[in-house]
């Protein structure tokens, strides 16, 4: 009798914490409360989750309603299962865990239409990796979002510093790339190009951490840290199994076992998408032809 009156309680006081659970990140200028994602692919939707599991309010956007329908499908999905192996690990009933769950969620407002970003603090954009179109989405955004909102792409590999420029207001203009699953990787890179007030950048590094990620800063360079490493990896073990130098089985095997990666080359470039790789490479290409660094291998 007791012990569910104290249970219940307990819940009462933790759907009270939920309501009031609204996360401020508040450095000079930049307040950041409401957040809005933009583009609810793989790595939007991620993000979308993870602000509002943090205690922000988040406006998550996409053209296709379609895309909405499925991404809160999923966010739902994985909200739920974190709630899960967090009470299996705290060893409770999972009530709580739930309840928190279920919290973050109705802090997520779906949209599809752009203006709706109008009223945010931080717009993070994670639409499709094709730069003409980022360049005519931040010029818009420059034009649509309030004086003292931070804009931050997630882009894998393009220019920060072309998309600040387009946007028209390059002093609140930064990268914040995320990794996939966005859920579980605990890494962020926070990218400053030469516009980028530091005041940004604190904020973004002092949000960045209110999500529970470890945020790391870099200028803006090609694939910036982890991408100018990593792409071109998975790039030579894909030519090495063109090649048929070793199986996909074998090469994968060999460099988690031999290397520690959490997953082997071939099996990363299927997660992150083949697709995302090569245009990561033509980019570069593109930019730097007489680099060898990014020259793409024949295999
Ligand atoms: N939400 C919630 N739970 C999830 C989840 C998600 N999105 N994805 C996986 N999980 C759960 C699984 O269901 C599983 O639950 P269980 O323990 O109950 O079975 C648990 O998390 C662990 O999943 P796995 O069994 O697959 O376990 P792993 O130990 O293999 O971890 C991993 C998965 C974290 C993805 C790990 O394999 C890993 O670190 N892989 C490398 C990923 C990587 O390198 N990412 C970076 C790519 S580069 C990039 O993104 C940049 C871009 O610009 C290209």
């Amino acid at each position: 009798m007791i012990r569910s009156a104290i249970h219940l309680a307990r819940r009462e006081v933790t759907a009270v914490a939920n309501k009031r659970m609204i996360s401020t990140t508040n450095v000079a200028n930049y307040e950041l409360n409401k957040i809005a994602v933009v583009g609810l692919g793989s790595m939007g939707h991620g993000v979308a989750q993870l602000c509002a599991s943090a205690g922000y309010n988040v406006v998550a956007v996409d053209l296709s309603q379609e895309v909405v329908d499925h991404s809160m499908g999923a966010i739902e999905g994985s909200v739920l299962k974190l709630a899960q192996k967090k009470a299996a690990k705290a060893g409770t009933d999972g009530k709580t865990e739930e309840e928190e769950a279920r919290a973050a969620l109705s802090r997520i407002e779906t949209s599809t239409d752009v203006n709706a970003v109008a009223d945010c603090d931080l717009v993070i954009e994670a639409i499709v990796e094709n730069l003409p179109i980022k360049l005519e989405f931040f010029e818009n955004l420059g034009k649509i979002t309030k004086d003292d909102c931070i804009l931050a792409s997630n882009t894998s590999s393009f220019p920060i510093t072309k998309m600040a420029e387009a946007s028209g207001v390059a002093h609140r203009v930064c990268g914040i790339h995320y990794f996939n699953p966005v859920q579980l990787m605990k890494l962020v890179e926070v990218v400053s190009t030469e516009h980028t007030e530091a005041d940004v950048t604190s904020a973004m590094v002092q949000f960045a951490k209110q999500t529970g990620k470890v945020p790391v800063t870099c200028g803006d360079t090609p694939g910036f840290i982890v991408n100018r490493l990593l792409v071109p990896y998975i790039a030579q073990g894909v030519a090495m199994l063109a090649r048929g130098d070793a199986s996909a089985d074998d090469i994968d095997t060999a460099m988690r076992l031999g290397a520690g990666y959490p997953m082997g080359p071939i099996t990363l470039s299927d997660y992150v998408g083949n697709d995302i790789n090569l245009a990561v490479m033509e980019g570069w290409m593109e930019a730097e032809p007489n680099n060898p660094a990014f020259q793409i291998p024949e295999g």
